[in-house]
């Protein structure tokens, strides 16, 4: 008895003490507050009452309305055989179409090919542009004038022009060959098709199109052999991922060159082709923009660094961050990213004004007017948006949001696609390159009504740059917390 009521008054005494610290906790955060905003949100987000928590619960549940994080459900299977797969996402406007207007043109695709397997020859009516994630392969191109291979492993990024037959092999005998696609059609936004020259088991012949005399007369050949090559019911054969033996293999990349390889590129008489066909690796280039530090890995190629990517102004970036890093808030002033997660977990936190809610029924409503009539949001308000983010997960970061990532108990890595990327710059708002340390220290007391010696402190104390611990043990702390945007933000340390 005396047991459970020691245990009782203990557990009483222990909320008790949470429930203090919250409300001290708040009283501390609203002096630096600025009295109007926010001001329900914020004790909710104190270290007792913060939604999610290790477990992830919480988060999960914020996700599911929130048109910022596309799931793994969220792709479509587009091909899907032994040989590998093809997932596609859908339209972007499908989902928001007021928030997404933007990107509207763009979509996003998953590709895995198995070991010794081969992609058939096709063009898209799109441009595109591909990054591989894991595996060996060979990509050539192929047009009336060039033949050009090349060899692409972790971390290529290949420019695919619209039009330009290709085709890929996976060279490994173990290893999936994995890579992501940002594809911007050119005849319909946001959408394209893929034209094969020859039937596979779902995809007819682009050859179909024509009459068997036209064919024939082509081609120089009987019509019987015409029927039997391109027609024939389109449920029989096999996909556009096929089996191939080794020795073939060998046979269909014996001419290729590896991307570093660089004695072809002056030798071939379509430089302007050629280099836009030519494969780079994000970790190997010099032109690569690169941060690092022992918390995480960030490299970025730029449209106007990269012939390949300049005419699309697509930026393509690579993130790897060790487990429990903080990926310092910052915005992009003009892309938006297509984030693809390929490794764990991270939580995934972007401040937003523009309000998302009824997006769907809206759409539904007027279907004619689409946003145009739609109200100025006003308010003000900024939302607050929480989301666990885990490998096969794609989520949008847009232009001039706010955004942050915490990795879990693993490496975290993910690839974006930056769309409308001319130009951009990224601003950090916290750690040494931070937009906000450039402020009079004046301009910081009147604008966060502060002290002018927390005005000092306030935007200068975080020591590391783009990537920090999440735990402020590392630096000078005296408490461990869960990571979060407010942690940076917290004011309880001065
Ligand atoms: C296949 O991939 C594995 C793992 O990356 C590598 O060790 C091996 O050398 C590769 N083999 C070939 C033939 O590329
Ligand atoms: C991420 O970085 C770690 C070490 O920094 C490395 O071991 C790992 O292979 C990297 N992962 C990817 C997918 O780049
Ligand atoms: C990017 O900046 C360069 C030089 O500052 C300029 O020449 C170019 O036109 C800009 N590109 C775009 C797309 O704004
Ligand atoms: C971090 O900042 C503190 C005070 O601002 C300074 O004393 C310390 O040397 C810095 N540490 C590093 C690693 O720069």
């Amino acid at each position: 008895m005396t047991m459970t009521k020691k245990l009782v008054i203990t557990l009483l005494l222990l909320i008790s003490i949470a429930f203090v610290h919250c409300l001290a906790f708040h009283v501390e955060l609203e002096e630096f507050e600025p009295p109007q905003q926010e001001e329900q949100d914020v004790p909710r987000r104190g270290p007792g009452g913060r939604p999610g928590g290790r477990s992830g619960e919480g988060w999960q549940e914020e996700s599911t309305e929130f048109p910022y994080h596309f799931g793994k459900r969220s792709f479509k299977n587009w091909f899907q055989s032994n040989e590998g797969f093809v997932k596609m996402l859908p339209k972007f406007t499908k989902r928001a179409p007021n928030l997404f207007r933007g990107i509207e043109n763009y979509r996003f695709a998953l590709f895995e090919m198995e070991p010794n397997t081969f992609l058939v020859p096709h063009h898209l009516d799109a441009d595109s542009v591909v990054l591989v994630l894991q595996g060996h392969g060979v990509v050539e191109f192929v047009t009336d004038k060039t033949k050009e291979s090349f060899h692409v492993t972790k971390g290529d990024v290949v420019r695919l022009p619209s039009g330009v037959t290709h085709y890929a092999t996976n060279t490994n005998q173990t290893v999936p060959l994995r890579f992501v696609k940002i594809i911007v059609p050119v005849n319909n936004p946001g959408q394209f098709k893929d034209y094969f020259p020859a039937r596979s088991q779902f995809q007819q012949s682009y050859f179909t199109g024509f009459s068997k005399e036209v064919l024939s007369a082509s081609f120089n050949i009987p019509e019987e052999l015409v029927g039997r090559l391109f027609s024939g019911s389109q449920q029989t054969g096999q996909g556009i991922m096929r089996r191939v033996s080794p020795d073939q293999i060998k046979e269909l990349t014996k001419h290729a060159t590896s991307p570093s390889n660089k004695h072809k590129e002056t030798k071939s008489k379509h430089k302007d082709t050629s280099t836009k066909l030519r494969p780079f690796n994000l970790f190997t280039q010099d032109s690569v923009s690169t941060y690092t530090n022992d918390f995480g890995h960030f490299h970025e190629a730029r449209p106007e660094s990269f012939d390949q990517l300049q005419d699309l102004r697509i930026a393509v970036a690579w993130t790897n961050m060790s487990q429990g890093s903080l990926f310092l808030p910052h915005y992009n002033s003009k892309t938006t990213f297509v984030t693809f997660v390929e490794n764990g977990c991270a939580r995934y936190e972007m401040a937003s004004p523009y309000s998302f809610q009824g997006e769907q029924q809206q759409q539904q409503w007027w279907p004619e007017q689409g946003g145009e009539e739609e109200e100025e949001d006003m308010s003000g308000q900024v939302h607050k948006i929480v989301s666990r983010v885990c490998k096969g997960d794609v989520f949008i970061i847009p232009a001039g949001h706010p955004v942050t990532l915490v990795s879990h108990n693993e490496n975290f890595v993910s690839v974006g696609f930056g769309i409308h990327a001319s130009n951009c710059t990224r601003t950090f708002l916290a750690g040494q390159e931070n937009v906000l340390s450039n402020l009079d220290t004046v301009a910081t007391r009147v604008t966060f009504g502060v002290g002018s010696k927390v005005a000092e402190k306030l935007f200068t104390s975080q020591n590391y740059s783009y990537f920090a611990p999440t735990t402020r043990s590392h630096q000078q702390t005296q408490e461990k917390r869960e990571p979060s945007f407010q942690s940076i933000f917290s004011f309880a340390g001065f």
